[in-house]
């Protein structure tokens, strides 16, 4: 499976990824906000072979993709849509911070919405980010998603109980302008 933007190549994940997954994956910087890491090799190489197996399943659940530079080949993070309940996905992102600041989680997140509502059929599409975390937020208020709340107590993680703030864009209101 490959999405395209302009700058960007969204595919599946392959074996070769473990490195450049794990740069990021491992880096305490990166998954501030995150409910895994900082991993360790082993567990890197357990969420590619996760990813692997996903891509086996009939009809596809789950979509995790690496994020890769058109122009440069050079694999920068990766994302993901998952479906769940009555044509609902959840989103996901996740970046190596050399290559923040550049628009390309937006552009990704984008590209995600976009292979949810036209090819997946999706009616809503949502993704939740910790409170603090000001750049995701950031990132699904550019895609159209709307704020819908703030959840107490929504997961555990880090040796604590964490809130979430959720936003979702229904397919009516979404746009390939918008
Ligand atoms: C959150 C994350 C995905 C943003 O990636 P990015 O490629 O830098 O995002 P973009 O460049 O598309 O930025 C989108 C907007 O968010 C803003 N933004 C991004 N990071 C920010 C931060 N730390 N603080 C404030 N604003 C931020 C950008 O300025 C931009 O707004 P602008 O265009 O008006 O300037 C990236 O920081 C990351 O991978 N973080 C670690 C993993 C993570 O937290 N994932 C999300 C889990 S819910």
């Amino acid at each position: 499976m490959i999405l395209e933007t302009n700058r960007l190549i969204i595919r599946d994940f392959k074996t070769e990824d473990l490195e450049d997954v794990h740069v990021y994956a491992s880096n305490p910087l990166v998954v501030e906000h995150m409910i895994w890491g900082p991993n360790s090799i082993e567990d890197t190489q357990s969420f590619i072979n996760r990813v692997i197996e996903m891509q086996k399943e009939v009809p596809r659940q789950g979509f995790e993709f690496a994020v890769v530079i058109k122009a440069s080949n050079r694999l920068i993070g990766g994302c993901g849509i998952h479906l769940c309940g009555q044509f609902q996905g959840e989103i996901g992102y996740c970046f190596n911070h050399l290559f923040w600041g550049n628009g390309f989680a937006t552009e990704a997140a984008g590209a995600l919405i976009e292979f949810g509502f036209r090819e997946l059929g999706l009616h809503r599409i949502y993704a939740t980010c910790r409170p603090d975390n000001i750049g995701s937020a950031s990132v699904m208020k550019k895609v159209g998603m709307i704020y819908e709340g703030h959840i107490r107590g929504h997961m555990f993680h880090k040796g604590k109980w964490n809130d979430s703030y959720q936003y979702s864009i229904l397919e009516n209101e979404y746009s390939k302008e918008g």
